[in-house]
């Protein structure tokens, strides 16, 4: 039974020693970019392999072989393969590029300024054979017809072109034959669009006679119609105040501007008692004329009853409205001049 045994276990020695002595090599590691043809699990001692570089890489330096060697190792390669890349874009007139690299796979994204339009590819890729996909694009200016003309107007061009075709930008200013008035856009330009941008209208423009104004006159006297930008002076009678401007337009709108106003004067409206007016202090009945002017100020005197002093205040004639403060009080008509609160001690 031993001596079997042990003749079992020296056989099995026999056949495992020469399988450990002899080393495999596993695949072999690949630099960035590397590819190897025929790749297997595993290699014996002695198996050569020629590296490569992939589709857009280069190879850089360094022989391409490695060998599996007896230890299991394989020989180090110096082998280096780099991303290729593609010629640096030229910049695009009348338009922009984005892209981040220009290696193998990277893009370039174009785009048309307004009133531009893209010929060619608005993408482009670099290849693996280290050129574009395709040739730069371009940007041509869109371009309209001639410009719509009003009737009884004309354009004139910003600068001298011939033929029929205008590019974007191309503008003019629009004129009208007096007297007719130009309504609307004066300038005028081919847009984004291909179309040339609204033209005005030419149209005569009168505006009715100007209306009088209460307590004012104007400088006019004929009831006729008016042309565009004509004008008219208002003025006020004696003690009126003209609220507004002073002259009046004839608007396109055929309308006239805004007219002024003659804003009334005020009557002080007390029978007794003492005021105060542009500094100076009056009895009423010494107050003559009794009448100030819109937007003029006064002060009547009130009474402080506890503190027992008097005290001024002031109010302003409004058109016409004058308003008498509320702590006014009216003097009786045997009042004693001593007591009033314009008289005593003031606050
Ligand atoms: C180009 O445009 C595409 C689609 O709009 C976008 O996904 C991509 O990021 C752009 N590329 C660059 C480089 O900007
Ligand atoms: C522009 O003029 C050319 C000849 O000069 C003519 O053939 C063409 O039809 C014209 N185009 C327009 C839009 O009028």
């Amino acid at each position: 039974m031993a001596p079997s045994l042990s003749l079992l276990l020296i056989c099995l020695l026999a056949l495992y020693t020469p399988v450990t002595s002899k080393k495999e090599c596993g695949r072999p590691s690949l630099g960035d970019g590397m590819d190897l043809e025929g790749l297997q699990r595993v290699y014996s001692p002695g198996d050569v392999v020629v590296l490569s570089c992939k589709q857009g890489y280069s190879p850089t330096s360094g022989s391409r072989t490695i060998i599996c060697t007896a230890s299991g190792q394989w020989t180090k390669s110096r082998l280096k393969c780099s991303t290729k890349s593609c010629s640096f874009p030229e910049a695009l007139d009348h338009g922009d590029m984005e892209f981040v690299d220009i290696v193998y796979q990277s893009t370039i994204n174009y785009t048309c300024h307004e009133g531009y339009t893209l010929q060619g590819a608005s993408t482009i890729e670099c290849l693996h054979d280290g050129q574009w996909s395709d040739p730069p694009p371009t940007c041509t200016p869109v371009t309209c017809g001639l410009p719509p003309i009003p009737k009884y107007g004309k354009i004139v061009y910003d600068s001298k072109f011939t033929g029929n075709m205008t590019v974007f930008g191309f503008g003019g200013t629009y004129e009208c034959f007096p007297p007719l008035v130009l309504i609307g856009n004066e300038r005028g330009s081919c847009s984004t669009n291909g179309d040339w941008t609204e033209p005005p209208e030419c149209k005569l423009v009168t505006c009715s006679a100007p209306t009088d104004i209460n307590n004012g006159y104007m400088n006019i006297h004929d009831k006729r119609e008016y042309g565009f930008k004509e004008t008219v002076r208002y003025g006020c009678n004696i003690d009126y105040v003209l609220d507004g401007p002073v002259e009046i337009e004839c608007l396109q709108t055929g309308d006239w501007s805004i007219k002024p106003a003659c804003r009334v004067p005020c009557k002080v409206d007390i029978k007794r008692g003492r005021i105060l007016y542009n500094g100076r202090t009056f009895w009423i009945k010494d107050f003559e004329p009794n009448k100030i002017s819109h937007g003029e100020v006064l002060s009547v005197y009130c009474m402080n009853k506890e503190k027992k002093c008097g005290y001024a205040v002031s109010t302003q004639c409004i058109d016409g409205n004058l308003k008498i403060p509320e702590c006014f009080e009216e003097p009786s008509d045997k009042f004693n001049d001593d007591s009033l609160p314009s008289e005593i001690a003031q606050c």
